[in-house]
């Protein structure tokens, strides 16, 4: 079954092409990061835009590179929401047009349901990559899902992936951010540094060259018992940090941010602030995680989101989790890990396999749910 997968939710345009839901023939993704780099963050209605401009090449260039005909294709499968009205809009409005005039069904996805299936579609991609024999996916399940990028930072329970019945009670959330995403922590913490957008690779980067006991930061609590998140605590605390400690050195960095090399020359002790934020932030990531997997004892733990891409984020939960309770993590490869389609398309499958069809009246929708 051949399935095209179309994802533009936010400022990255997919589109890929799958076959049995888990064999990628491409992955065709327009990355908008040099378009909103010089704002600090994605502005909506720019991404909408080029989102327009995107969509009809990066869709051809998916089915050009898997060497299919559109009519070859036995269904599409589009991201519905979350995710940013505008841009959610140029992808269901186009997989739906395609859909008619190819008289071919239409599935909608959830963004977070694509995520999740991201770490076994990878798992899939490396097994055929070495010629092994591929995983049987419910040999995961049920699962504990983290979910970290720049707009969602949610601890999913998942009981399996891929049957055909509707997902009520499959995903059942766990904890989730009360207020700023893992990500956009980062980027706003970079901002202030002048280290530029996105700025989860670059603290990442230079995290390496600073000592992460340097400064102590506050640990998020959160009160009532429940395994949620919280990162506007840490990015305010680093404000506050620089304000008392940092401001002229941060304001020489202001000055010379255009200077090649800049963020190879920076003081030692903006390292040392970038590399204790990062080791505070991914402590607060794994700490949750680990309380849900003692109360739950999943079988695995699957990683997936942009802050999914972050090294200390993969030896912290690798060790972590192999010294306590033995438990396999698993992470998608960076391009699997950041918004794309191939996700898509995957949790896309088993609904099209089921005949679980969308109608020409699906629209967007910015808040849809995962969990009941
Ligand atoms: O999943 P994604 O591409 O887009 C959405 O937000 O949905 O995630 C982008 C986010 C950004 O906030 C970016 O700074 C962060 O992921 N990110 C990282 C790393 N690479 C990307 N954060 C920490 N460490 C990284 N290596
Ligand atoms: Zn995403």
């Amino acid at each position: 079954m051949l399935i095209l997968g179309i994802e533009s939710s936010c400022d990255e345009t997919a589109a890929a092409v799958l076959r049995d839901g888990r064999f990628i023939l491409s992955n065709v993704i327009a990355s908008q990061v040099a378009v909103h780099k010089k704002y600090g963050g994605v502005v909506p209605e720019l991404a909408s835009r080029h989102h327009l401009e995107n969509i009809v090449p990066i869709v051809n260039a998916a089915l050009q590179e898997a060497g299919l005909a559109q009519h070859a294709l036995d269904g599409i499968a589009v991201t519905q929401g979350p995710g940013l009205v505008g841009s959610l809009l140029v992808g269901v409005n186009y997989a739906k047009a395609l859909s008619f005039s190819l008289n071919k069904p239409l599935v909608a996805v959830n963004h977070l349901e694509g995520h999740i299936y991201s770490v076994p579609l990878e798992l899939a991609r490396s097994e055929i990559e070495r010629g092994v024999p591929l995983t049987d996916w419910s040999e995961l399940f049920p699962a504990l899902c983290l979910i970290v990028s720049g707009g969602h930072t949610s601890l999913y329970w998942v009981q399996d992936l891929g049957h055909d019945e509707t997902q009520a009670g499959r995903f059942e959330l766990v904890g989730r951010t009360r207020d700023d995403a893992a990500g956009e922590a980062f980027d706003k913490v970079a901002k202030l540094l002048h280290l530029g957008y996105p700025g989860g690779p670059v603290i990442d980067r230079l995290s390496k060259k600073g000592d992460p006991h340097a400064i102590e930061f506050p640990v998020s609590k959160i009160s009532d018992g429940k395994l949620d998140f919280s990162f506007s605590g840490i990015k305010t605390a680093v404000l506050r940090y620089v304000q008392t400690h940092l401001q002229k050195e941060v304001d020489q960095m202001s000055a010379r941010r255009n200077e090649e090399n800049f963020h190879d020359h920076l003081p030692q002790p903006v390292y040392d602030l970038i590399a204790s934020f990062q080791k505070t932030a991914i402590e607060m990531l794994f700490d949750k995680t680990s309380k849900a997997a003692e109360l739950r004892r999943p079988r695995s733990i699957l990683v997936s989101g942009g802050v999914a891409c972050n090294s200390l984020l993969r030896s912290r939960f690798h060790e972590g989790f192999k010294s306590k309770n033995s438990i396999p993590v698993y992470f998608p490869s960076p391009i699997l890990s950041t918004d794309n389609a191939a996700m898509i398309a995957a949790a896309g499958y088993p609904r099209l396999k089921a005949g679980r069809y969308a109608g020409l009246s699906l629209n967007a929708d910015v808040h849809l749910k995962l969990h009941e």
